[in-house]
C-alpha cells in the first residue's frame, strides 16, 4: 500500500468511527437498545480498522521523539479504556449497573480518545515523511537524451575490425 492509500484509509475509517459514535449516542437516547448495541459493535470494528491504518502510517515517517512519547501512552489508554463503556454498557443492559455509571464511563473514554486524536495529529504534523529523509522525491526531470547518431556511435555490425 502506498502512503496516500494508507492516509485515505485512515481518514475514511476515522470518519466512519466518529459517525458511528454519534449513532451510538443517538440510538441510546432513543432507547433503541438493540440498534445501540449493533452500532457499538460496528464502531469497535471501525476503530480497529482505524488503528490498523494508523499503525501502517508509522514506517513512512520519522517521528519527533517528544510528541511520540506523549501520544503513545494516550493511544494505549484510549484503546484499553474502551473496555469501560463496553463493560458498564453490558452491566447496565443486564440491570447490574446504573445508566449514570455507563454514561460516566462513556464520557471518560471519549476524553481519552480526544486526547489520543489531538496528540496523534500533533505527532504527525511534527513528523518528517521518510521519503524526504531518504531523498525519495523524484526531483527535477533530467534533460532528454539526444537521439543516437550512427556517426557518433556506430552500430556494432558497422565496425570493420
Ligand atoms: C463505546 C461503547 C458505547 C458507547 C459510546 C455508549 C453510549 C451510550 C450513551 C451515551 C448512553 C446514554 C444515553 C442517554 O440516555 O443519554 C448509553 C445508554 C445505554 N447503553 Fe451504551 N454505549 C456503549 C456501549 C454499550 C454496550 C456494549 C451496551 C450493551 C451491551 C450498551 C447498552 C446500553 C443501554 C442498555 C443503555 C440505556 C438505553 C436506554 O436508556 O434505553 N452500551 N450508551
Amino acid at each position: 500500500m502506498t502512503l496516500l492509500q494508507i492516509q485515505i484509509g485512515f481518514f475514511a475509517a476515522l470518519t466512519t468511527s466518529v459517525a458511528l459514535l454519534v449513532g451510538a449516542a443517538v440510538t441510546a437516547k432513543l432507547h433503541k437498545v438493540k440498534a445501540h448495541m449493533t452500532v457499538v459493535a460496528v464502531m469497535v470494528v471501525a476503530l480497529l480498522v482505524t488503528i490498523y491504518f494508523a499503525e501502517s502510517m508509522g514506517p513512512h515517517y520519522v517521528f519527533e521523539p517528544f510528541s511520540r512519547q506523549v501520544h503513545l501512552p494516550l493511544a494505549f489508554l484510549a484503546t484499553g479504556s474502551l473496555a469501560a463503556p463496553l463493560i458498564t454498557g453490558f452491566l447496565h443492559w443486564r440491570g447490574r449497573a446504573s445508566v449514570k455509571t455507563h454514561k460516566l464511563a462513556v464520557g471518560g473514554w471519549v476524553v481519552t480518545v480526544l486526547l489520543a486524536l489531538g496528540t496523534g495529529i500533533w505527532m504527525l504534523a511534527a513528523a518528517t515523511p521518510l521519503a524526504s529523509v531518504e531523498g525519495g522525491h523524484p526531483g527535477p526531470t533530467p534533460p532528454a537524451q539526444p537521439a543516437a547518431s550512427p556517426v557518433a556511435s556506430p552500430a556494432p555490425s558497422a565496425r570493420t575490425n
